[in-house]
């Protein structure tokens, strides 16, 4: 029940990319510790399923559909969520994507879907959002980046390209926010549940020629705990860094990924 654990209490989040897979379980976190959630994704389905199962948990929820790497339908969306809530106190870039390709497989095409969801998205949604925040002094922003992020992997040169300009921009605007007490941090996880995972072992399973089964146990073999992360723990993470418990924290890049990495 809203409320219940407080932490987030009455807090107006936005939070992209929150109809499935890690940013709904972020929108459920959030909607346990007492905030309302503004969700956007691009297929309605999705999100007005993930909105009714949200309000029977108790929380105010809207939605909106809106591809985040579109910056008209970005403006659209933030006028809309505060016209709804009257302010955004935290604002979750989460939506992106992946594709695993060798490098001269891509078309341009491809590495400019890649980059414009998953950087440019964060760029239109937080320049669109901040004007508010920064008038009010007040404000959380998470950037969901990755691991991929901080390190090179094998057939994903497009997703941390845009995962380490996440983690760039993170870093300095954490700097210039932090006058106007905005935190401003990103959240790198590895191998979390799901359909991004699932297709990353479907792909290794094509290009080595071995079962997903195979696929999946070599991946996780090499994690320290011997398992991906559950959309869950991101969550939590999430909750962190959007309540005040986490005013002193600013333009980080955290890792959460089974020790994976550790920086
Ligand atoms: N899963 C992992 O192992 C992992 C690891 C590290 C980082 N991450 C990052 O965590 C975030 C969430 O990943 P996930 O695994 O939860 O992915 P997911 O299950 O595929 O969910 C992605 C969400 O983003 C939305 N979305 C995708 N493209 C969008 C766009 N152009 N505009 C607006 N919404 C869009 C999707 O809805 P629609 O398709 O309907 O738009 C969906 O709600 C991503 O940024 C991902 O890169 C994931």
């Amino acid at each position: 029940m809203p409320g219940l654990k407080g932490k987030l209490e009455n807090r107006n989040a936005l939070i992209t990319g929150g109809s499935r897979g890690i940013g709904k379980a972020i929108a459920r976190s959030f909607v346990e510790e007492g905030a309302n959630v503004f969700l956007c994704a691009r297929g309605e389905s999705a999100l007005n399923e993930t909105a009714e199962e949200l309000r029977r948990v108790g929380g105010r929820v809207s939605i909106h559909v809106a591809d985040v790497s579109d910056r008209g339908a970005v403006a659209r969306m933030v006028d809309q969520a505060l016209a709804e809530f009257e302010n955004i106190d935290i604002l979750v870039n989460n939506a992106g994507i992946m594709l695993p390709r060798r490098f001269m497989d891509y078309t341009f095409e491809e590495f400019d879907r890649i980059m414009n969801v998953n950087f440019y998205g964060v760029l239109h949604v937080t320049r669109a959002v901040l004007p508010s925040m920064m008038e009010r002094k007040r404000g959380k922003i998470v950037n969901m980046a990755s691991t991929a992020g901080k390190w090179g992997s094998m057939n994903q040169s497009a997703y941390n390209t845009s995962k380490h300009a996440v983690v760039g921009l993170t870093r300095c605007l954490g700097l210039e926010m932090a006058p106007f007490h905005i935190n401003v941090n990103a959240i790198c996880p590895a191998g979390v549940e799901g359909d991004e995972i699932d297709s990353m072992v479907e792909h290794w399973a094509k290009e080595l020629k071995i079962t997903k089964e195979q696929a999946r146990k070599n991946i996780t073999s090499r994690s320290p705990i011997g398992r991906f992360v559950n959309p869950d723990e991101v969550a939590a993470l999430a909750v962190y860094l959007a309540s005040d418990e986490s005013d002193a924290m600013t333009a980080q890049s955290l890792s959460i990924c089974g020790g994976y990495l550790m920086l």
